[in-house]
């Protein structure tokens, strides 16, 4: 093999780094772990350290090169930066696709409303930027500003993973590439966990965060906050075409450019190496535009980061040139917004509410406000910490959130707006609905009532989470009856509402004897639950569905659970010392013990999940491991379709284990299969396995 010259060395690890970058960031699909990642960049530090007449500005290790600076410079932008109209309900968009079609029929470029061509795409919530790029290469990078002035971010922008320093295949001299600088939701939670940890400023969502980070001084903080970019435009375009310089600018499309429509432009950044999101598509008139959206409405929690809405572009750009702009927005594009998620409103009060565990939660009472598509008058304020750290006081205006079924959340004082006087909240020493202690574990962020069930409030709970759907599904016991159940004094305890007759329930308020006869009935119903429900029911801490459903498969009985030691209880799937612990304080409360007998005498029988046996089936004798998330199976399905094959689901990968079925995120089971040489599937390798489609 030849040798390579140092400089022959450096472009071959830039381009590798670059590829990799171009994989995680454009096109999602990387191929390298982190650590292999970074083995490439310290031998590419390692070698300019050798040879620093080798580095360009464009080497993936100057990204952050730039010195701090007092003030953000501002840049003129070339071709102003829009902002665009809005449309809320359905009918701002008919009238939009309306004059859309109206101005292009007259033009001769339409001849049906219904088929003009749109691109639709998310209306990202982060920050408008524009990237200027010139031989290729990144040369500035401006905020929005009032759209004709931005602030200079180019050391700032620089630092993005995601923006590329220098583009790929068949650039122009000049591109301005547009689009928003955003951070996905669970990287700022990361952020904001780091931050509290450091005593650090956190933040009221992604969006200000992002703004946050972007609008740094120092180039050296922007570049260990997780920030991304996506194009959705661009501004000026110089190219030379048949030797004459070409100036191409959205208002003055040339026609003469190879791309005639928004969607081959977009193809045509993501081409040169600039992230552009695959959720855009070309819909046809207003029926589609409004399709589109529904669909993005319904999906919009899957996304990674957040959206407050969508954007429809007539895709044909002699089109858009033919509508044109009115003052600052064009003719030809329309922002569709969601209903805002987040909102103000006054903080009335803060009160505590007891829940299941006796954890205490401080509500807040609002002036009623709608945000996220109701009118929302409580908001959780999490615990005593949360209200510290954000420093929200009773009489503050707060920014209230409530996304998709999220239970809404108070997020920060508004503080310009805090009037004088007022009141800090001051955590309760003594429950309000038992008068128990109230006790702030160390080290724990949540205070609880010492009550137990000894509390009301809590036996509430406890009741009306074992009727469930998810529990015992006991239909037809609800909030209001439970409450006068526990109040009278009638039911103490989970076994308790066995042993109601329809007589006695007949004369609750609000109960006639139909009602009555059929709780009776449900009840009876409720009396052979599957063991992983009965066990879900007992509301033991840290027993959600799953591992309830995994000790019952691994167990097989009420009986051999309460048996468990620790060590017992660890080898069961996902149970670890935190969970071990929690369900052997629980047996070993008398009480609870007591509960699991009553409910014997009460004929509550819970039965065994089934294993499917027989020696034909596709899986029989064989063991299987689940790790990371599938797309489309839960955990507890793909479970259930493996029993039903005759096979077994085990927590640890071992030699025994047949196949490892990893979805995203498999972690070190993933790892182990590997070292063993077990076979690993994925979700359609192991529907392939069991023969469903
Ligand atoms: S196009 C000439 N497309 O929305 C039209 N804007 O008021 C220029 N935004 O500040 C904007 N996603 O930051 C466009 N897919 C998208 C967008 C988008 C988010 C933001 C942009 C701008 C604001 C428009």
């Amino acid at each position: 093999m030849q040798e390579s010259t140092p400089a022959q060395q450096a472009e071959a690890l830039r381009a590798e780094i670059n590829e990799h970058n171009h994989r995680y960031y454009v096109l999602d699909a990387p191929v390298v772990s982190d650590a292999a990642y970074d083995k490439l960049m310290n031998s590419l530090i390692a070698l300019e350290q050798a040879h620093p007449e080798l580095i360009t500005p464009e080497s993936p290790t100057q990204r952050v090169g730039a010195q701090p600076v007092s003030a953000l410079g501002s840049i003129r932008h070339a071709v102003p930066m829009r902002s665009l109209g809005n449309a809320f309900e359905e009918e701002d968009v008919q009238a939009f696709s309306k004059r859309v079609f109206d101005t292009l029929y007259g033009a001769g470029l339409a001849r049906a409303e219904d088929q003009v061509q749109y691109m639709a795409e998310l209306k990202f919530d982060g920050l408008a930027v524009s990237l200027r790029y010139e031989d290729g290469k990144l040369v500035q990078a401006a905020t929005r500003g009032d759209g004709q002035t931005g602030e200079d971010i180019t050391s700032n922008i620089r630092t993005l993973r995601s923006v590329p320093l220098k583009l790929k295949g068949d650039y122009p001299q000049v591109l301005e590439v547009r689009g928003e600088v955003l951070m996905n939701r669970r990287d700022f939670e990361k952020l904001n966990q780091a931050q509290q940890e450091r005593g650090d400023k956190v933040f009221v969502n992604p969006r200000n965060a992002a703004a946050g980070s972007l609008r740094q001084l120092d180039p050296r903080i922007t570049a260990k906050r997780p920030l991304r970019f996506y194009a959705y435009g661009w501004g000026e375009i110089r190219k030379v075409h048949d030797g004459q310089l070409e100036v191409f600018r959205q208002e003055s499309g040339s026609p003469d450019m190879p791309r005639k429509t928004h969607a081959q432009m977009l193809d045509w950044l993501q081409a040169l190496g600039l992230p552009v999101s695959d959720t855009r598509k070309l819909v046809c008139g207003a029926e589609g535009l409004l399709e589109y959206y529904r669909h993005i409405g319904e999906t919009r929690s899957t996304l990674p980061f957040d959206i407050d809405g969508v954007v429809y572009k007539v895709d044909s750009l002699q089109a858009q040139e033919v509508l044109g702009y009115v003052a600052r927005a064009p003719r030809f594009a329309v922002a569709h917004k969601f209903p805002a998620q987040e909102e103000t409103t006054r903080l009335l009060s803060i009160e505590v509410q007891v829940g299941r565990t006796g954890a205490i939660t401080p509500v807040a009472r609002l002036e009623p406000v709608f945000v996220g598509g109701v009118t929302v008058t409580n908001a959780t304020l999490h615990n005593e910490d949360e209200i510290r750290r954000k420093d929200v006081r009773v009489g503050d205006t707060v920014v209230v959130r409530r996304a998709g079924d999220v239970i809404p959340e108070v997020l920060a004082p508004v503080l310009d707006l805090r009037p004088p006087g007022t009141s800090l909240f001051v955590m309760p020493t003594e429950c309000p609905v038992c008068g128990s202690a109230i006790e702030r574990p160390e080290d724990e962020a949540v205070s609880r009532c010492t009550g137990g069930l000894f509390c009301a409030a809590q036996r509430k709970q406890s009741l009306s989470h074992a009727a469930g759907r998810k529990a015992l599904d006991i239909d037809g016991l609800g909030e209001k009856l439970v409450e006068q159940l526990v109040d009278s004094g009638r039911v103490k305890s989970l076994a308790d509402l066995f042993t109601l007759t329809s007589d006695e329930l007949a004369a609750y308020e609000r109960m006639g004897r139909k009602s009555a006869d059929n709780l009776v009935a449900a009840l009876d119903k409720a009396r052979t639950p599957d063991l992983g429900r009965l066990l879900y029911a007992l509301g033991i801490r840290h027993v959600g569905e799953t591992t309830a459903r995994d000790l019952a498969l691994h167990f097989g009985s009420v009986e051999a659970v309460m048996a468990a030691d620790e060590a017992a209880l660890l080898q069961v799937h996902d149970v670890g010392m935190v969970v071990a612990a929690s369900i052997l304080n629980f047996f070993g409360e008398p009480h609870n013990r007591e509960v699991i007998t009553q409910l014997v005498e009460a004929g509550v029988h819970a039965s065994a999940p089934e294993q499917a046996s027989g020696s034909d089936l596709p899986l029989a004798g064989k063991t299987l491991v689940l790790t990371g998330t599938m797309p489309n199976w839960t955990r507890d399905e793909a479970t259930r379709h493996i029993l039903a094959a005759g096979g077994k689901v085990s927590g640890s990968v071992s030699r025994k284990t047949a196949y490892v079925v990893a979805g995203e995120e498999a972690g070190s089971k993933l790892t182990k299969a590997a070292e063993l040489g077990v076979a690993v599937l994925d979700e359609d390798g192991l529907k392939a396995l069991l023969g469903v489609g």
